[in-house]
């Protein structure tokens, strides 16, 4: 049985969350692919909303295995809190796994990603703050502490020890900050291990056994594509690769192995943070759009930034990671609008090009070219069937499957677990 995977296809928030939680309920296990805390993935249900940072979003159905995988970062306290948080809400969570070869996000990364935005004065990238790009990065540089170190505590001590010492002393010389403190830190993982051991496991191995005894696997990754670390929005992107490729790596999933891809898409366009966004506007209708969308950060509250569908980030992003399935999400907040435009090319002072070039000062200048279609100004919020959507709504889908490259099998039309329009079973009934 193969994996599913499901993906960003733009700057994040693209309801990834609600559709693994739809999906998740026909299958054996849901594995968290990469990124930290610094996402946030909504789910709705009849039990109310759920926003989730590191806990896989299949969480909410009982017997459905989620684990957290290798390519995840995890600052302890905050899954801690997570944790409780959805305890103290009902929720089984001892079908909860965590990778042992998960990195740890430690006190002193939301720290330094802190100074390093201040440092960056004017060009900050806008992160999140959780630290999760200081963590990547001593991942990389071989200093990190993995979850699988709090399981021996002596080792714990000794390189906990090594690596602060050094931490201390850029935070001082570098930044004249105040060092942190040893023996605090060392009594918080002491409870941090106490609370997490448990949940240890190879998760790479229990993916490859469910997949071997024909189970379901669903990975879901955080962040998205254009936030990818090589092919984003470079500087201006997240410190790992939430690309189809990217959640093999992080689930532990060989790429044989990958049946599906499913590219969350919105059908217009959010980023928060910083970065070129060339389908951006900054007007009444961006501002319709973020009211209508409710546009606000899951994980910070910053308003995000909103656009018309920009079909070239798009189609790049479905060609790099091969994406076989598009989830259209919150098509219902287009419900109003007389006209809705798709950016189809940027105009350059050198011409047209219709992909993203690797100097974001090369993006930074363009104007949009739009396509403009006439919009259905009718509520599709009840919508269950894509045969009961307006013609004009199905001609956007259409422009938009024409102009991206891949078709599109969900469409979100609210944010409720219920409010999906899955094509699939309209494939099935004929
Ligand atoms: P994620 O990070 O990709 O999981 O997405 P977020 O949860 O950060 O942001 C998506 C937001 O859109 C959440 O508030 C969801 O409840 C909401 N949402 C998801 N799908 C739909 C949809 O089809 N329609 C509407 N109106 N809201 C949706
Ligand atoms: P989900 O999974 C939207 C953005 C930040 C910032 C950049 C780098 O909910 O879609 P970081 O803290 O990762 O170093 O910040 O990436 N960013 C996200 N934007 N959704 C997310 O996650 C994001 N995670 C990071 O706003 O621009
Ligand atoms: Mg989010």
């Amino acid at each position: 049985m193969p994996a599913t995977i499901i993906m960003g296809g733009m700057w994040g928030d693209e309801g990834k969350g609600k559709l693994t939680d739809a999906l998740a309920s026909n299958a054996d296990i849901v594995v968290r692919a990469n990124g930290g805390s610094n996402a946030g993935h909504t789910v709705e249900t009849d039990l109310g909303v759920f926003k989730l940072h590191l806990v896989p979003s299949g969480i909410l159905h009982p017997g459905v295995i989620c684990a957290i995988g290798a390519g995840v970062v995890i600052e302890p306290r905050t899954l801690i809190t997570e944790l409780d948080n959805l305890i103290a809400r009902g929720i089984d969570v001892s079908n909860l796994r965590i990778s042992d070869r998960a990195h740890i996000v430690m006190p002193w990364h939301p720290l330094i990603d802190k100074l390093e935005e201040q440092r960056r004065e004017g060009e900050e990238i806008g992160t999140t703050l959780r630290g999760n790009g200081p963590a990547y990065a001593d991942k990389v540089s071989r200093h990190g502490l993995r979850m699988a170190d709090m399981r021996r505590l002596d080792g714990l001590r000794r390189k906990l020890a090594i690596e602060l010492d050094a931490r201390n002393q850029i935070l001082q010389g570098v930044y004249g900050q105040e060092p942190l403190d040893f023996n605090r830190i060392y009594r918080d993982f002491v409870e941090y291990a106490d609370r997490l051991v448990p949940y240890l496991t190879p998760t790479e191995v229990l993916v490859q056994d469910a997949l071997e005894n024909d189970r379901r696997v669903l990975v879901e990754c955080a962040q998205a594509a254009l936030l990818d670390i090589d092919y984003g929005t470079y500087p201006y992107v997240t410190s790992s690769s939430p690309t189809a490729a990217g959640a093999c790596q992080g689930a532990g999933v060989a790429p044989t192995q990958v049946e599906k891809i499913i590219g969350v898409y919105k059908a217009y366009t959010t980023r928060v943070g910083a970065g070129p966004m060339p389908a951006e506007l900054k007007d009444e209708t961006g501002e319709l759009i973020r009211r209508r969308g409710n546009e606000y950060g899951t994980t910070t509250g910053r308003p995000r930034r909103t656009g018309w569908y920009d079909a070239v980030a798009a189609r790049h992003t479905r060609r790099l990671n091969g994406v076989t399935d598009i989830a259209l999400t919150l098509l219902d907040v287009l419900d109003p609008f007389p006209e809705i435009s798709l950016c189809t090319a940027y105009e350059g002072p050198e011409g047209e090009f219709t992909h993203l070039p690797a100097l974001i000062e090369d993006l930074e200048g363009v104007e949009p070219v739009w396509a403009r279609i006439a919009g259905w100004q009718e509520d599709i919020t009840r919508v269950r069937s894509y045969d009961e959507l307006p013609a004009q709504a199905r001609a956007y889908l259409a422009t938009i499957e024409s102009l991206t490259g891949a078709p599109i099998t969900f469409i979100g039309v609210g944010p409720a677990r219920e409010a999906l329009i899955d094509r699939r079973l309209a494939e099935a009934r004929s």
